[in-house]
């Protein structure tokens, strides 16, 4: 397991989410949403067409009140805690987690090869 760091956690503001390219492939590969003092990750790719990724504009990965993470394709809408699909054309499923490792000064790591699988 070998693992990258992506940001510090104070790099995401409350309430926000914002996308990252560790592996400087052209495009964020992952975005961590920072809500209620918690961090969360996910694969910048949505479930229901499997290769498209979410914002409409960088790091725009949440709806107007910061409460769910949308889909600009389609509208789909996601919990930001859990990741499910809870409106639109892929309810149900859910968008893939990426670990968070939160070390010391509040630095997010994750493992480089749950990146790779793009
Ligand atoms: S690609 Fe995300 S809702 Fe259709």
């Amino acid at each position: 397991m070998s693992k990258v760091f992506i940001a510090h956690k104070s790099d995401i503001t409350e309430g926000q989410a914002k996308g990252f390219d560790p592996l400087n492939q052209g495009r964020d590969s992952l975005f961590i949403v920072h809500k209620n003092g918690e961090c969360y990750g996910y694969k910048d790719i949505c479930p229901h067409y499997g290769d498209t990724t979410l914002p409409w504009k960088k790091d725009k990965y949440l709806d107007s009140k910061s409460d769910q993470i949308v889909c600009a394709a389609h509208g789909a809408l996601f919990e930001i805690r859990t990741g499910i699909c809870t409106q639109g054309p892929c309810k149900n499923q859910a968008l893939t987690n990426i670990e968070l490792d939160i070390r010391q000064h509040n630095e997010i790591w994750v493992d480089i090869t749950t990146i790779k699988e793009f």
